[in-house]
């Protein structure tokens, strides 16, 4: 079939207005686009002229006619803009978005996926630290119909060219830092970190996307509708000119955006779970006070702490098999099966309360940290804990008994 290049005259107007209002990218599309790739830009004027040979390069002979590029520029001091306006009569494909009141390299990615046009969104960095042929790879993981396709570094052929110890290491603590807050969203891909990557725009069309900082594959991944998943290796390279605008805030930025997309991909129990491990609090506060203060009963510290605490454990089972998880308990009966669920109960609780004093004397002991902090962050994660742990093991429902699936889907591109 014969290269479609636009008619001149038929051709889009370079500028792209800014959308407004909530980021959310739409599920309709017109005309023949079929890739949509973001470049976003800060001062990246002297590297988006060898950017964009690359990349024409490497998609004009594959899609000629069926991609744009869609630089969007937060109004660089260096005129990066004004460079892109010049480059896109040499490229046709190219388009620019400049955006004056609205800053932050994840948003001017959403917002260029909101005026692109192709079934398939990418974004990729202006800098060439991201290898613009790595594209031809993530193209043929989604033409194989993977929802979302990811240069990472952290799978075979992937790497990166000269960090320092430190870079490596804020990078992998921050990834270790995302599984333990988010298990379920960052450990579905090797690199969650990466800002090399495409997605289907019908798996997260709809979503009111609302990142912080640079992370925005982590929301793509809690807020989207992300089935198969397809990895690709690159080495994440030097940067050609200028500086990386990385900044410490930037990992500010990064926990609150962990806690925010906590928050929202929360389990709809876990409210009523945390609510019931209150009022075990407050049981196991009362019995303890009844049974160890010298002018109630006044029986030893320990032997009163574990009555409490074992106190404290049979209420929160109460409630939560028949509140928290009334549905499923009454799926899997009462009796002996109760019984089992309360003896799991028992024993995950029990580890957790280990946990707890675990958690306490490593913070206190070892990083120095005020002990009621301490105390409070021990029972916040032992609390997670107790909720993940119970949920997959004392209220599984049958069916996820019956077939408790394979780990995660993920299919490495079978390109090489
Ligand atoms: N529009 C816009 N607005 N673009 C921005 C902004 C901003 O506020 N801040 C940075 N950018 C653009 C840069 O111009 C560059 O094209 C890209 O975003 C990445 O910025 P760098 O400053 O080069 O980031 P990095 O190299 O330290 O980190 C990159 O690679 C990591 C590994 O994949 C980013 O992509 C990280 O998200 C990623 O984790
Ligand atoms: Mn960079």
């Amino acid at each position: 079939m014969g290269v479609v290049r636009p008619v001149v005259g038929s051709r889009l107007p370079a500028v792209v207005e800014v959308p407004r209002g909530p980021l959310r990218v739409d599920p309709e599309r017109e005309g023949p686009i079929r890739l949509s790739l973001i470049v976003p830009t800060y001062d990246e004027s002297r590297n988006l002229e060898e950017l964009l040979r690359q990349l024409t390069a490497v998609l004009e002979p594959r899609l000629a006619g069926e991609y744009e590029i869609l630089v969007v520029d937060d109004d660089s001091p260096d005129g990066t803009w004004a460079v892109a306006m010049r480059l896109s009569e040499r490229w046709p494909a190219v388009r620019v978005m400049r955006r004056r009141s609205e800053k932050g390299l994840s948003t001017a990615v959403i917002r260029g996926w909101q005026a692109a046009r192709g079934e398939v969104l990418a974004v990729i960095d202006a800098d060439l630290q991201h290898p613009p042929e790595v594209l031809g790879r993530l193209w043929e993981a989604m033409r194989a119909g993977a929802d979302l396709a990811v240069a990472s570094r952290h799978v075979e052929g992937g790497g990166v060219s000269d960090w320092s110890a430190l870079r490596r290491a804020l990078s992998r603590g921050a990834q270790l830092l995302g599984l333990a807050v988010l298990p379920s969203v960052v450990g579905r891909v090797s690199d969650p970190m990466s800002g090399y990557f495409m997605v289907r725009r019908s798996a997260i069309a709809g979503a009111e996307l609302s990142p912080l900082g640079y992370k925005i594959l982590i929301e793509v991944l809690g807020r989207g509708r992300i089935r198969t998943i397809s990895e690709v290796g690159y080495v994440f390279r030097e940067r050609l000119a200028g500086e990386s605008k990385v900044t410490a805030s930037l990992y500010a930025d990064y926990l609150r955006h962990l806690v925010r997309l906590r928050l929202a991909t929360l389990p709809a129990r876990f409210p009523r779970f945390a609510a019931v491990g209150l009022t075990g609090v407050g049981v196991d506060m009362a019995l303890l006070f009844l049974l160890s203060d010298p002018r109630a009963l006044g029986w030893g510290l320990t032997q009163s702490k574990v009555l409490a605490a074992e106190a404290a454990i049979v209420n929160n089972f109460m409630w939560n098999d028949s509140w928290t998880f009334r549905d499923i308990a009454r799926q899997l009966g009462g009796g002996g099966a109760r019984l089992k669920r309360f003896a799991r109960f028992n024993l995950i609780c029990g580890m957790g309360l280990a946990l707890s004093v675990l958690l306490l004397s490593l913070q206190v002991d070892v990083l120095g940290v005020n002990r009621y902090l301490a105390n409070g962050i021990a029972i916040a994660l032992v609390t997670a804990w107790n909720f993940w742990i119970n949920k997959a093991f004392s209220w599984a429902p049958p069916e996820a008994r019956r077939a408790a699936p394979a780990p995660l889907a993920r299919r490495r591109a079978a390109v090489p």
